[in-house]
Parts: C-alpha cells; structure tokens; sequence
C-alpha cells in the first residue's frame, strides 16, 4: 500500500471585490451586522462578461497546483471536482476542466458534498492512490455562488456570506508511511438535508412546474439555510471530527502546527479554536477576505497558508469542514 500527498497548491480569485458597504447599498445590512456575526470583510463576485465560470476558475487553480508539483496536465490519471455550483445540470465541470487543461481522456468525477466536499474528494483521492490505481490525481474546489443568491433584503442571511473562488491540489503516491495524509474520516446525516439547501429548480421542482407557478414569492431556486441550526451542529461536529483523527493517530490537539477549517464562519473556527487551545498562528483563516467559497475554502485557504510559509515539511495539518447534508470530515495530514 502506498502513501499519499499534497504535492501542489493553487487557487484563483475573480478580481472583482465586494465588500460589505457595497452590499449594504443593494440590501438592509451594515459592515457592522455582517462583521461581527461572521467575520467577513470583503468577498469575490464573479463579474458578468469576465468570462469566469466554476470549471474556468478551478482549471485556473489547477494549472498553478500542477506546476507547483513539477508535473504536466498529461500527469493527471483522475479529476475530482468537488462544487455544489456546477456549470451544468449535466454533466459535471470535472469533464470541462479535463477539456480546458487539454487532456485528451482521463477519468473526472464530481463530488457532490458542499462544504464538505473538498476533504470528500481529497479522501478519494488517497483511497486511489494507496491501492495503486492511480500515481497524480487532481482535487479541485469551486464555487460560482454569486450568480445564484438572493441579494435583496429578502436574501440577506444568506447572501452576504456567500464568495466565488476556486482552489486546486495535486495528490501524488509517496513512499514514506509516516508522510502525507494519515487518515480521513467522513460523516453525513441526512436527517438536516433541507436545513441547508436549494431545492428547486431540481427533479423534485422541475423548471416548467416553477415557470407555470409565476409565483414571484418562490424562494425555492435560492440557497436556503437555517443559520443557528447550523452554527450549533457545526460547532459540535467540527470538534467530534477533527478529535476522531488526532485519536485514531494517537496525537493530541497540542501536536497540531496548522489547523484549515472550512471557511463557514469566523465565529464558529474562533469556536474551535478556543475548544482545542489553540493559539492564533495554529488556525488559518481567511475567510475575511473571501467569505464561505464552499467547496473552495479549504484548498484556497491551505494554498495561502503554504504560500505564506506556514505550512512546512514535517508539520502536522489538519483540515476540517462541515456543512450541507449535513456532511463533516477532517483529513490528518503529516506534510
Ligand atoms: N444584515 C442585517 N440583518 C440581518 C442580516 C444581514 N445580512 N441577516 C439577517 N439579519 C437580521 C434578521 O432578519 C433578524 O432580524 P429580526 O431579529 O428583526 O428578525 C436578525 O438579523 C437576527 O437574525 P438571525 O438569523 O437570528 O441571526 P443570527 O444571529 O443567527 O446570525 C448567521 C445569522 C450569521 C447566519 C448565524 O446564524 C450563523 O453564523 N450561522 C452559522 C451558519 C453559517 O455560518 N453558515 C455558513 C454557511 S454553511 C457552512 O459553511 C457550514
């Protein structure tokens, strides 16, 4: 059985900024409303006509994470794309990227795990590597959110969360045993599906059913999120996970050097952080600048950690998320 590791990092922004005064001049909110709940500063709107999509975004990300590993895009055995903002119904943007990284045929998945889905696809990607099958496989992150939100009033809480952004890495088979990612442990619970969701349009609200309604007080195409239902099952469920990989390795909190949450909410990462005793310098965060970029932030946030110098050979990582499904898991990383 092989090892695997994160052999290279990439991300891509879309340049356009929105901060929280912008929005404040579009809906109801305040800088100070949105800051002192979230932390968010400031976050990435896709601009109309910028030619950014979900797939173009994560090819950009992937093209940074390629080169940084010293491979070539023909390297790649398997994508993984993890995104809950697709650029089709069908198929999956993992295909598009194949295509805009110009690799003429290569097995591309998507993973349809929301804010978990970034530590969803890098565990399969370990799984493909530790039993031989595959040597590079690319995991992409990427969210196109704000085409989709409500960004009047009505949308607020959900809204001003909300940023675009992708984020890649290159997963390679390593011959250490005590290098690369240690474990993963995955959960869902499906009982809370609707707490965080979109329903419609989908297979159970088909386009034509909403056109024939013309019912301008359908919100079912917009994001919907029972916000202090989330908060309380993300702060329980973060700590369970990232407690189940330091115990299945024997390690305990003090042994972490960096600690990528997913970006959900500065609140609930300052949560965690305080749980495990952590001192600033051992939790990243950047949500400030980028809001929740979902399946995004966490390989966004890991590639600006490595690019800063805080992540370092030998470094215990530990990446944890939680959100829609509810879906949560951790990835222990030995770097
Ligand atoms: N600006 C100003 N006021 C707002 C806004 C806004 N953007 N959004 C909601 N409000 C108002 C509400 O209308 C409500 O007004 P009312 O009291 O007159 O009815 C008031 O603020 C309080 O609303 P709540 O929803 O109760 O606010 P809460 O304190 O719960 O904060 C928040 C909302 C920030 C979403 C919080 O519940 C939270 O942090 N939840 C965690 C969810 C999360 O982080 N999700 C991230 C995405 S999911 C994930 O990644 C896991």
């Amino acid at each position: 059985m092989y090892q695997s590791r994160i052999a290279g990092l990439g991300k891509y922004l879309p340049e356009n900024v929105v901060t929280n005064q912008d929005l404040s001049e579009i809906m109801e909110t305040s800088d100070e409303w949105i800051q002192e709940r979230t932390g968010i500063e400031e976050r990435r709107h896709i601009k109309k006509g910028s030619g950014d999509t979900t797939a173009s975004m994560g090819a950009a990300a992937a093209r940074i994470a390629i080169e940084r590993a010293d491979l070539s895009t023909q390297d790649i055995d398997l994508i993984l794309f993890a995104t809950l903002s697709p650029d089709y119904y069908f198929p999956g943007s993992g295909v598009l990227v194949q295509e805009l990284l110009d690799i003429p045929t290569c097995p591309a998945m998507d993973i349809r795990n929301q804010c978990s889905g970034f530590i969803y696809a890098l565990s399969t990607a370990d799984q493909f590597i530790k039993t031989g099958m595959y040597k590079n496989v690319l995991v992409i992150g990427s969210e196109n959110h704000s085409g989709g939100l409500d960004m009047t009033t009505r949308g607020r809480g959900v809204s001003v969360i909300f940023g675009d952004g992708a984020g890649a890495a290159v997963i390679t088979r390593e011959e250490d045993p005590d290098k690369g990612i240690l474990s993963s442990h995955l959960h869902s619970q499906g009982k809370f599906a609707e707490e965080l969701s979109l329903i419609g349009p989908s297979t159970n609200r088909w386009v034509p059913e909403i056109i024939a309604a013309n019912d301008p007080t359908d919100e079912s195409y917009y994001p919907y999120m029972n916000g202090q239902l989330v908060f309380k099952n993300a702060v329980v469920r973060f700590s369970e996970v990232i407690m189940e990989g330091l115990t299945t390795n024997g390690l305990a909190p003090s042994a972490i050097d960096m600690l990528i949450p997913h970006q959900a909410n500065l609140r609930i990462s300052q949560f965690v952080q305080k749980k495990f005793g952590l001192g600033n310098d051992q939790v990243y965060n950047n949500i400030q600048r980028y809001g929740n970029t979902t399946a995004g932030s966490i390989p966004i946030a890991l590639t600006e950690a490595w690019e800063e110098g805080k992540v370092r050979e030998g470094d215990l990582i530990v990446l944890a998320a939680f959100g829609s499904g509810f879906t949560w898991g951790s990835s222990i990383i030995r770097w």
